[in-house]
């Protein structure tokens, strides 16, 4: 790996981009303390007001032993943390651990009879699936056999697997873990293309997949996606050996694709062959990764953010039991998709190493009706909740007075992924909540882990649209552009970083080593020869501000990235989709606030002389970033300008894209090379 060697002094904002999403932000007055019920508290498994001195920095790194306590270890680690190759920071060094044994197998003597997983399908006539950890053991010793015997894996190898929300998708990469297998789940609702640019940065042989899910009320056919994904990955050059294919409907082929003969495999047919096999967990090195998760960056092509075995499940174990509150006798139910880290961290591997029930829904949350997340809270006693400001709002919007015609009983709500606005936050809390549960706004990212800032919810007061404090261990800190710390509770908007390292951050970025460094860790590395972990703070990308009570609010991001319904898409992901077309010269991504999904995208174009727009050009270049990315990314307005706002060397201003999009004052423009395109351009988005 090349390092810059020279001495390096905080460098002023990059260029690179004209406009963040912290810049349009919203602004809210600060809120009133709202007390946690005291029966949360009294019941809470972190009350103790000392732990923050037992996480105080100067008790760093040893602190964490705490974290990895919480797992069981074949070969207890030597060294709690290596610091002497920054910032590849090494957690839980020559310790031997395996995580499937720790999500399954060490339950089995106090809770084989209890249910791991709940799968709830969308239809509310099919019946709910309750998985036991019994048979949950049962069921992933038999895959793991498969992929061993079968499939021919091994400790290391890479697999790809793009399923929907399952309990086949748990199980598959509860399997893999077993073996020391490195997965990498990638969202189903990405497109075919979207999944290949994952299976080939991976090298993965082999693809994991569905015939068909529900979703929104319809049978979706996704056996296409991996036909278009393997044929991709071909032409970028790498051959997807095998296919495995799960049936939505065992014994049934769901999808209309038909079978490729010599590579797609149908799980459920292969199975029987394997019944009864058990296979012991491969003993990996803490260090070895357990898993890939592709996020959007700067750059047009998504990371995949390397996550160790040891380190981060003592991490999202630790956060499950403290922040979440989670016993083993709740059932927890996070709404998010397990696509996501937050459904890895908070659906899979946290709660499942605590034994607790973890629900598992397929659709979305509004089908049939906005009643339905209440039904299933009430069906299945659920009393830990979890979801995002997104989810909630729409619930809001479609069912506000849903939740009090049903009888369940949350003493926890959690909120994750954006900013949630107080008169949201208070919807939740009132409504959903019945005023009985704690709620948690937690802040975090795909290259954490696990939770960065939130209040501990029996030692915090809860202030609604305020994250709160770092969580204990998580020494946050604010700098200005230049690399000025800001005062603590300055109440100034600046770059959030943190202190210190911890054992849920990303080891890498998966083949990228250089970026991994240039990206999170340079922008304020005070000497780049240091082996001082307090010399390389982590930088988050998020504008933030903190209050003077030293909570944290999450302003947005400040890099090309944008926060759509609390998924992460890159504008250049975005505008690389569009130039596929081979109409479009130019393109432009801008955020626009949208009152349910947060940010969403608005895509401006300009076209190849001569061509003129027309509504059948827009909707080409809006079928291609559902192609290349999903329907997620799909823009709000495709705009065809007859040229882009662009400085006089070139650049195109995206800041004052962003503002006519958002129906604000574009600020002076006459600096710019064409300042007359600016009122031509207000009059085709207006
Ligand atoms: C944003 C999701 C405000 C933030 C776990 C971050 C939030 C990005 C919050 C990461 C929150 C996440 N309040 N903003 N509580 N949580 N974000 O990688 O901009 O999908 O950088 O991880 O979501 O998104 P990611």
């Amino acid at each position: 790996m090349s390092k810059d060697t020279s001495p390096r002094p905080a460098k002023p904002k990059q260029t690179s981009v004209d406009v963040s999403e912290a810049q349009i932000a919203v602004h809210w007055p600060e809120e009133d303390y709202v007390s946690p019920p005291s029966p949360f508290i009294a019941q809470a498994n972190l009350a103790d007001p000392g732990i923050f001195q037992r996480f105080a920095l100067d008790k760093f790194p040893e602190s964490y032993k705490e974290f990895a306590d919480l797992l069981d270890w074949y070969k207890y680690w030597d060294t709690t943390f290596d610091a002497s190759n920054p910032p590849f920071w090494r957690w839980f060094v020559g310790g031997r651990i395996n995580a499937c044994h720790n999500c399954v197998d060490r339950h089995l003597a106090r809770h084989k009879n209890k249910t791991a997983i709940h799968f709830v399908p969308e239809p509310e006539s099919e019946a709910v699936q309750h998985l036991t950890y019994q048979e949950l053991f049962v069921r992933v010793n038999e895959f793991a056999a498969l992929l061993r015997e079968h499939c021919g894996l091994k400790a290391g190898d890479r697999v790809t697997l793009h399923m929907p929300m399952v309990a086949e998708l748990p199980l598959t990469m509860l399997a893999c873990a077993r073996l020391g297998v490195i997965h990498s789940q990638v969202f189903s609702g990405f497109s075919g293309k979207a999944c290949a640019d994952r299976i080939v940065d991976s090298e993965s042989r082999l693809l994991i997949t569905m015939d068909a899910y529900h979703r929104a009320g319809k049978l979706l056919d996704h056996k296409e996606k991996a036909d278009t994904a393997a044929l991709e990955a071909a032409n970028a050059g790498h051959a997807v050996e095998k296919v495995l294919i799960w049936q939505r409907y065992p014994g049934k082929h769901s999808s209309p694709t038909p079978l490729v003969q010599g590579r797609d495999l149908v799980v459920n047919d292969l199975l029987p062959k394997f019944r009864g096999q058990r296979v012991e967990p491969v003993p990996m090195p803490a260090e070895a990764p357990l898993f890939l998760m592709y996020t959007s960056g700067t750059t047009g092509k998504p990371k995949g953010c390397q996550h160790s075995i040891g380190g981060y499940l003592a991490y999202v174990t630790w956060t499950s039991k403290n922040i979440q509150d989670i016993h083993p006798e709740d059932v927890y139910w996070c709404m998010a998709d397990i696509g996501w880290i937050t459904g890895h961290s908070y659906i899979v591997y946290g709660p499942l190493a605590l034994a607790a029930s973890s629900v598992v829904y397929e659709g979305v949350p509004n089908h049939p009706d906005a009643g339905r997340p209440w039904r299933i809270a009430e069906a299945l006693d659920v009393n830990i909740f979890h979801t995002s400001p997104t989810a909630i709002r729409a619930l809001r919007r479609d069912g506000p007075d849903e939740p009090a015609k049903y009888h369940y009983r949350f003493k926890h709500m959690t909120t994750v992924g954006e900013p949630i606005e107080p008169a949201v936050w208070k919807w939740y809390y009132n409504m959903v909540g019945k005023g009985q549960a704690v709620i948690v706004d937690t802040w975090w990212q795909t290259e954490n882990g696990g939770f960065l800032c939130s209040t501990v919810p029996a030692l915090h007061k809860m202030k609604p649209g305020s994250a709160g404090p770092g969580i204990p261990g998580i020494h946050p800190v604010i700098y200005d552009d230049e690399g000025k710390e800001l005062a603590m509770g300055s109440g100034k908007a600046g770059n959030i970083c943190i202190r210190n390292p911890w054992p849920g951050a990303f080891q890498t970025i998966w083949k990228d080593p250089d970026r991994y460094v240039r990206q999170y860790y340079k922008r304020y590395c005070r000497d780049p020869k240091s082996r001082d972990w307090r010399d390389w703070p982590y930088f988050a990308g998020d504008g933030a501000v903190q209050a003077a009570d030293g909570y944290y609010r999450i302003l947005g991001r400040i890099d090309d990235v944008i926060n759509v319904a609390g998924h992460r898409l890159g504008t250049k992901e975005i505008e690389s989709a569009a130039l596929l077309v081979a109409d479009v010269v130019e393109a432009a991504v801008v955020p626009v606030a949208d009152e349910i999904k947060g940010k969403v995208p608005d895509l401006y174009v300009a076209l190849k002389p001569g061509l003129a727009p027309s509504a059948a050009i827009g909707d080409k270049i809006s079928a291609s970033v559902v192609s290349e990315i999903g329907a997620i990314a799909r823009p709000r307005r495709v705009i065809i300008v007859p040229d882009m706002p662009k400085t006089r060397s070139g650049k195109i201003m995206r800041r004052v894209l962003a503002a006519i999009s958002n129906r604000q004052d574009p600020g002076d423009v006459s600096t710019l090379a064409n300042p007359e395109v600016v009122e031509k351009i207000k009059s085709l988005a207006g």
